[in-house]
C-alpha cells in the first residue's frame, strides 16, 4: 500500500512537473538566490537563461554549461526585451542590495525600479509571460504585530525597502491593468550554500560563519537580542517555483519565511556549536543598515494557497551551510 506524501513534498512534485521543458529566464541568476534557482530549474529539466551584470553575482556560482549566460543589465531595455521575448517564465531576482542602495539610492532606483519596469514592459509586449518578482520582508520595517501578514501595515525605513515595494507594486499594477500574470514573494533572511561572504550584504549567517572559520569572534551589532526569521535557501527556491507555476499565485504576494523568530545571539550560539569552535562573540554598537528590532513573518498564505511549507529547520540549514563552507575552504586550501 502506498501512502500519501507529506503536504510539502506533494507541492514540490507539482512544481517539478510544470517547469520541465519550459524556457525560464532568471535575472540575477549568478547571485546567491539566483544560482540556487538555476541549479534547481536545471534539475527539473527547464531551459534556463541567466541575465546578470555580475555586480555581486559570480559566473563561478553557476554550473559550467547546460544553460545560456548573458552578461548584461536589466537596465538595458533591448537586452531585456530580447530575453523576455524568448522566455515563458521570468524569475526576476536581479537587484542592487541594501548596502549599495543606502549609499546610492539612484543606483538602487535604476536597477530595482527601472530594471523591474523593463522586465514588465517586455513581458507586456511579448504577451503570455509568467513573472515572479523577488521582494523582501524589509517592506514591513519594524512590524507592529507579529507574525506579520502580507496585508499588515508597511513601513519603508530604507531606500531599498522603497524600491523593493515599488517593484512589487508595478507587478500588481501590470496584473490589474494589462492582465500580466505576475506574483511576488517576500523573502525573509535567506541563508544557505552559495551565499558569498565577500558580498557586502550577504546576510549574517555567511558573515558569522566566515569569521568563525577564520578563528575570529563574530561581531554582533548591538545587544544581539534583535530577532529575524531565517529561511533556508532550498525552501525559498521551492516557494519561488510554486509562485511561478500555481494558478493561485497570480496577482498575489506571499511571505517566504518560517514563522520562527530567532534572536541573533541564538543564531550565533547555534553556529558556534555547529562549527565546533570555542569563540566568544563581540558586540558593537554600530547601527545596522537594516535597523529592525524584531521580525517574524506569517507563512499561512503560502501554506494555504501554494501548499508550501518550509521543511528545513534552522539547525539543519546551518549544518548544511557549514558543510558547504567547509568544502569551499578545503578546495581553496588545496589550490
Ligand atoms: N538573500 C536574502 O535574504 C533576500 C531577502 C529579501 C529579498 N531578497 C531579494 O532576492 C533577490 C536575490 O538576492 P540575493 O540575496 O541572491 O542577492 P545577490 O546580490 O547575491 O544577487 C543579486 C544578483 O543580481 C545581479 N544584479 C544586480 N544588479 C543587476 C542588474 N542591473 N542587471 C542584472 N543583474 C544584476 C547581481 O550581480 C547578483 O548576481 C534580490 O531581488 C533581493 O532583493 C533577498
Amino acid at each position: 500500500m502506498t501512502s500519501n506524501p507529506p503536504e510539502g513534498q506533494a507541492a514540490a512534485a507539482s512544481g517539478v512537473r510544470t517547469l520541465a521543458g519550459r524556457r525560464v529566464l532568471v535575472t540575477g541568476g549568478a547571485g546567491f538566490v539566483g544560482c540556487n534557482l538555476v541549479r534547481r530549474l536545471l534539475r527539473e529539466g527547464a531551459q534556463v537563461t541567466v541575465l546578470d551584470d555580475l555586480f555581486t553575482g559570480r559566473r563561478e556560482n553557476l554550473p559550467e554549461s547546460g544553460f545560456e549566460f548573458v552578461h548584461g543589465s536589466v537596465c538595458d531595455p533591448p537586452v531585456v526585451e530580447r530575453l523576455v521575448g524568448l522566455s515563458e517564465v521570468v524569475i526576476h531576482a536581479a537587484a542592487r542590495n541594501i548596502v549599495v542602495s543606502t549609499r546610492n539610492p539612484r543606483e538602487d532606483y535604476e536597477t530595482n525600479i527601472g530594471g523591474t519596469l523593463n522586465v514588465l514592459l517586455a513581458a507586456r509586449a511579448a504577451g503570455g509571460r509568467r513573472i515572479v518578482y523577488t521582494s523582501s520582508t524589509s517592506v514591513y520595517g519594524n512590524p507592529r504585530y507579529m507574525p506579520v501578514n502580507e496585508d499588515d501595515h508597511l513601513s519603508l525605513l530604507t531606500p531599498y525597502a522603497v524600491s523593493k515595494l515599488a517593484g512589487e507594486n508595478y507587478c500588481m499594477a501590470f496584473y490589474e491593468s494589462y492582465g500580466l500574470t505576475t506574483a511576488a514573494v517576500r523573502y525573509s533572511n535567506i541563508f544557505g550554500p552559495g551565499q558569498d561572504p565577500a558580498n557586502p550584504y550577504c546576510g549574517v549567517v555567511a558573515k558569522f560563519a566566515e569569521a568563525l572559520f577564520a578563528g575570529k569572534p563574530p561581531v554582533i551589532h548591538g545587544d544581539g537580542n534583535q530577532t529575524r526569521d531565517f529561511t533556508f535557501i532550498d525552501d525559498a527556491v521551492e516557494a519561488t517555483l510554486l509562485a511561478a507555476t500555481s494558478e493561485r499565485a497570480i496577482g498575489e504576494v506571499f511571505n517566504v519565511g518560517t514563522g520562527v523568530e530567532t534572536r541573533v545571539n541564538q543564531l550565533v550560539e547555534l553556529l558556534i556549536r555547529t562549527i565546533g569552535v570555542d569563540v566568544v562573540p563581540v558586540h558593537n554598537d554600530r547601527r545596522d543598515v537594516d535597523n529592525i528590532r524584531r521580525r517574524v513573518v506569517s507563512i499561512e498564505k503560502a501554506r494555504r494557497a501554494l501548499r508550501w511549507v518550509p521543511e528545513v529547520t534552522l539547525e539543519e540549514g546551518l549544518r548544511r551551510t557549514v558543510e558547504w563552507q567547509r568544502g569551499v575552504l578545503a578546495r581553496r586550501a588545496g589550490g
